[in-house]
């Protein structure tokens, strides 16, 4: 018999209370029992990033997160980065810029991506390249994805 319990957290701006089992993963959380299905499942080991989240503001690996730790915490997921006017900065630079291939990798680099955007206004493409190095794509060369964060810093910094 697995342990269940209870917990409560905030998801993409809404209120959650979900029961999860003690053991599970916030990645399966959000996937299998919430119906996030956004948030990739790639390596299940930290190593990929195609499963990242904003939790509390700054960004990490959800595979590696217990869901029990959600409790009381602010998650945001690739469903909740877009606002009610259509997609935020970032993902609008990548859409623009032909960023994404497969797009597998695409909702964990986005979330990063976002992150780093709103972290330093000033980004350089320097350190856009190395605070992805957690987020590994199979497809994209990386080149557009650079681009793409470099004019999401350009749009944020104007305000579009
Ligand atoms: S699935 Fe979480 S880091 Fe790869
Ligand atoms: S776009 Fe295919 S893995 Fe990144």
């Amino acid at each position: 018999m697995s342990l269940e319990t209870e917990i409560n957290f905030t998801l993409n701006g809404r209120p959650v209370t979900v029961r999860v089992p003690v053991a599970m993963k916030t990645l399966t959380m959000l996937r299998e029992v919430l119906g996030l299905t956004g948030t990739k499942y790639a390596c299940g080991e930290g190593e990929c990033g195609a499963c990242t989240v904003k939790v509390d503001g700054r960004t990490l690996n959800s595979c590696l997160m217990h869901a029990v730790d959600c409790d009381g915490r602010e998650l945001v997921t690739i469903e909740g980065l877009k606002s009610p006017a259509g997609m935020n900065p970032t993902q609008k630079a990548f859409v623009d810029h032909g960023a994404v291939q497969c797009g597998f990798c695409m909702p964990g680099m986005i979330i990063q991506a976002d992150y780093l955007t709103d972290d330093d206004p000033q980004l350089t493409r320097e350190q856009a390249q190395r605070g992805l190095e957690g987020n590994l794509c199979r497809c994209t060369g990386y080149t557009k994805v650079l681009d793409a964060v470099e004019a999401a810093v350009e749009a944020k910094r104007c305000g579009r």
